[in-house]
């Protein structure tokens, strides 16, 4: 559904200039394109059969579906499931998108440099080792993958490296004038600067009264993808454009890094 719809959403000058024109042209024009009709034709027959269902056998799950059904006492008409569809679509659009094209973004970023992986991977490493040694607990025989799923948390709040290189990866240049035109991946470390702060030099999730709610919880499963991804593939930038992943940790051992 995103790269379909990604593929239609073309926005030219004339959105910026004028925009009462960009206004009329979402609310008008864009839900009545091809790819969104399509994309939203299914999520509402997915839709329409699970808000049936849940209000003839009166479930009481714990879910977002669930909290917007309750929250405006749903019923089974045609309104509320267009609203329902919305709401699906508004979250997805808001809370999946932004961060699964952010996560892609950054994995070319690494994929184009073995050197970042490596030293990620040191640190990462580190990380483990400095979160056993908190917990006061034995490292021999310790299951690492496990311990950093179960410790995922405080582990990431280890990765200086890993939270530098996403500000780094998608702050403003031109704010500062040393050396902001060059892409250093580890500027931030120890420089007070966590990439879930907002600033006029850090625009990814916005700011003032309307920046992203979501951004640490986004930032979290950005870290989680990137972590999991060098811990467990080699990766490699294909000549086309492309990525190659090769599965290479096959135990739960410490990894040793070349
Ligand atoms: C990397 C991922 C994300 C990026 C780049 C991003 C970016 C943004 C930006 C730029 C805004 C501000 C829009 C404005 O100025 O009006 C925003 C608002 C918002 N974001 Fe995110 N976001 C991300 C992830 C998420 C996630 C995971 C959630 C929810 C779980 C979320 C929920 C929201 C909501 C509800 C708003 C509206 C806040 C308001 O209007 O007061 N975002 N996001």
């Amino acid at each position: 559904m995103f790269q379909d719809i990604s593929g239609e959403f073309k926005l030219n000058i004339w959105h910026q200039v004028f925009p009462w024109y960009h206004e009329k042209y979402m609310k008008w024009r864009y839900p009545s394109l091809g790819d969104m009709k399509k994309n939203r034709a299914s999520i509402k027959a997915a839709v329409e059969k699970e808000l049936e269902r849940r209000l003839e056998s009166d479930t009481d799950e714990d879910d977002l579906l669930q909290y917007i059904i309750k929250t405006h006492s749903m019923k089974n008409t045609a309104s509320s499931v267009e609203s329902l569809t919305t709401y699906i679509q508004i979250m997805f659009f808001v809370g999946v998108l932004t961060t699964v094209g952010s996560t892609i973004a950054l994995i070319q970023v690494v994929a184009n440099d073995p050197s970042l992986i490596k030293q990620l991977l040191e640190e990462q490493e580190k990380a483990i080792d400095d979160e056993i040694e908190a917990q006061q607990l034995q490292n021999d025989d310790m299951d690492r993958n496990a311990f950093l799923v179960k410790n995922a948390a405080h582990i990431y709040r280890r990765l200086a490296k890993l939270d530098s290189l996403l500000r780094e990866g998608f702050r403003q240049t031109k704010v500062e004038t040393d050396q902001m035109e060059e892409f250093k991946p580890f500027r931030f470390v120890d420089r007070q600067a966590p990439s879930t702060k907002v600033g006029s030099d850090f625009l990814l999730f916005g700011m003032g009264k309307h920046a992203c709610p979501g951004r640490w919880f986004a930032i979290h499963q950005m870290k989680g993808v990137i972590t999991c991804l060098i811990r467990n593939y080699e990766i490699t930038a294909l000549k086309s454009g492309g990525i190659e992943l090769t599965k290479r940790c096959p135990g739960n051992v410490k990894l040793d890094i070349v």
